[in-house]
């Protein structure tokens, strides 16, 4: 099926545009094609030496010899002790194991579509080093809106990129290596350290994913303004959860920057029939022509529910738990809140879904080769920051087994960096800011459909219940919308209860082709009136969604769970003294297979 090429061809289609066509106007085309790359003579630095000393001469300040050795090496030589004593302090980390860095020499083909592609980093045994703050001294990078930077802005972030995309592609700072980062972390190319048999290393769908990704930003972001000489140098963030930036930014849509790629949904960008961002998109038939007053009533309650009601518990906004060992897929695994929309939907709308692996932003092995994912992820970021801001229990994990998982990558001076997520945890020991914009989301709370206050109000005629599926059906295809009456263990609990526990609703066993577009919809009590509720509905619980990826070759095929946190919802819908709710499953891409539902109780 796949029209994707061999790796080698693969590493030649990275150089664009002559194999992957980009669905261009031919004048856009021609521009492209015609401009011009940086001399790169500004890059001081050589990174071909395989050493930890840089080419400057200087031994670099980070020591691998009395920096405290791995975590796990100590641990693993401690072998079930540790794990008697963190079982007793949290009975979750009973086998007490982070997710160690990758075994670069052991990097192996990732996967895409049928085919496979090279993106392992560059690798003659250089020595780890581990991470270091950068010191008090340093200035910080505040990252500003990508809506609202000036010409002088956006000049030095081109001229940081072509330096970049200028570097040889086996040197790891240069663009090509930089994309592959992501490739390599996404689509198998590593398996879990130590572990048999082998388990591939996803830094999706788990606790890892905001920390990898603010790592992996952090080193981009240094590397740019090592090449331009520019201590202060920050990403742009793409401020999608604002009424200005709900559609790709401008210095991202000039075919003649280097910040443009030709490889994006042609409808979506600036000037495109639908430029607005529709952060509940899935599939062409989610284009509709909104006013952008309409367009962010809708986004604005999105990203409510994604980090206010439905993001109550730390699981629930992370992600679950991965440990060491554990085959990602499985009924403990599930993304976090932000991870699946708007992130998911995002890189899904932004991509060519006229390209075979909806390259660019649509694939995960792709997504690196669009400078706008970085500012889309920097705006995940931010997410982080600020959703700890929004409550007391909003706080990271304590578990050991999060702050010591731990990834690899390259600094600005070629290093080889092992990264505890532990040292990720504040922003401003990494000297990274962002500037700080209205936030309009805050109280944008979803409205019921029975109050009738929204569009989709249903008439008094319409309203009917839904026809209803057993629970002993399961597992089924979602191959149509199916409602389930689901029992709720416990009803009309006490606020503190409430406080303490947040009811969630699981659908389990959750198989997919992770090589698909997935997404289906989960409504609670919502009315059969023609009118299935969306986004902005009080009904609308959330959305499963799956950014096309692949891991090993035949192991396309994935299991996960997905939480919904539903006790404001349940308030809101005056549903909280029911002994049942019905659950309604809408398919919206793919078909997945679903194992069951049921309604729990989460207290983390
Ligand atoms: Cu690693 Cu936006 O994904």
């Amino acid at each position: 099926m796949s029209s994707f090429s061999p790796p080698s061809a693969a590493a030649a289609a990275f150089l664009r545009p002559s194999l992957l066509q980009p669905k261009k106007s031919a004048s856009q085309l021609s521009a492209y094609k015609s401009r011009k790359p940086y001399s790169p003579h500004f890059a001081r630095i050589s990174c071909k030496k395989n050493s930890s000393t840089s080419d400057d001469g200087k031994e670099p300040t980070n020591n691998d010899q009395t920096s405290p050795t791995t975590r796990r090496d100590i641990l693993v030589g401690m072998g079930s002790l540790y794990g008697a004593v963190s079982s007793l302090s949290d009975p979750t980390t009973a086998l007490a194991d982070p997710i160690q860095p990758p075994d670069l020499s052991k990097c192996g083909p990732a996967t895409v579509g049928d085919d496979t592609v090279a993106c392992c980093p560059p690798f003659a045994g250089q020595k780890i080093i581990d991470f270091k703050f950068p010191s008090p001294g340093e200035p910080m990078r505040t990252r500003r809106a990508a809506h609202l930077v000036d010409k002088a802005y956006i000049e030095k972030y081109e001229k940081a990129i072509c330096l970049m995309m200028a570097l040889p592609d086996d040197d790891p700072r240069s663009f090509k290596q930089q994309a592959d980062v992501h490739c390599a972390y996404c689509n198998g190319a590593y398996d879990q350290v130590g572990i048999t048999p082998s388990v591939d290393l996803q830094i999706h769908f788990s606790w890892i994913f905001f920390p990898f990704h603010r790592y992996y930003l952090y080193f981009f972001e240094r590397i740019l303004g090592s090449l331009i000489d520019d201590p202060t140098f920050a990403l742009p963030f793409w401020n999608w959860d604002s009424p200005d930036g709900m559609q790709i930014p401008a210095i991202f849509a000039d075919p003649d920057s280097k910040l443009f790629v030709p490889l994006r949904n042609q409808k979506h960008i600036p000037g495109g029939a639908y430029p607005l961002l529709n952060m509940n998109w899935s599939k062409p038939d989610d284009d509709k022509a909104l006013t952008p007053e309409e367009q962010w009533d809708i986004n604005r309650r999105v990203m409510h529910t994604q980090m206010v009601s439905g993001a109550k518990k730390r699981t629930l906004f992370f992600g679950k738990p991965l440990k060491a060992g554990e085959v990602l897929p499985g009924d403990r695994s599930g993304q976090g809140s932000i991870e699946r929309t708007p992130h998911g939907n995002i890189h899904i709308w932004a991509g060519d879904d006229t390209q075979p692996n909806h390259e660019d932003m649509g694939n995960f092995y792709s997504a690196g080769r669009d400078p706008l994912f970085y500012s889309h992820h920097a705006n995940v970021d931010r997410m982080w920051d600020l959703w700890k801001t929004l409550g007391p229990r909003r706080t990271d994990f304590t578990d050991p087994d999060w702050l010591d998982a731990a990834f690899l990558f390259y600094d600005e001076n070629c290093r080889l960096v092992r990264c505890r997520i532990g040292d990720s945890l504040d922003n401003k020991k990494l000297k990274t800011d962002y500037n700080s914009v209205a936030i309009e989301w805050l109280h944008s709370k979803r409205i019921p459909k029975k109050t009738g206050t929204t569009k989709a109000a249903p008439s008094k005629t319409s309203k009917k219940k839904r026809e209803l599926t057993d629970l002993s059906k399961f597992p089924l295809v979602l191959n149509k919308a199916i409602s389930v009456a689901v029992p709720r263990p416990r009803k009309n609990r006490s606020k503190a209860e409430k406080e303490e526990e947040e009811e969630v609703v699981v659908v389990k066993g959750i198989e997919i082709d992770r090589s698909q577009v997935i997404k289906f919809d989960v409504a609670l009590n919502d009315d059969d009136d023609g009118a299935p509720a969306g986004p902005r509905d009080t009904e609308f619980a959330g959305s499963f969604v799956n950014v096309p990826h692949r891991q090993k070759p035949g192991a396309s095929k994935f299991k996960t769970a997905l939480t919904l946190g539903i006790t404001d919802l349940l308030e809101d819908l005056g549903a909280d003294g029911d002994d049942t709710v019905v659950v309604t499953l809408v398919p919206q891409a793919g078909e997945p297979l679903i194992g069951g539902l049921n309604i729990d109780y989460l207290a983390d």
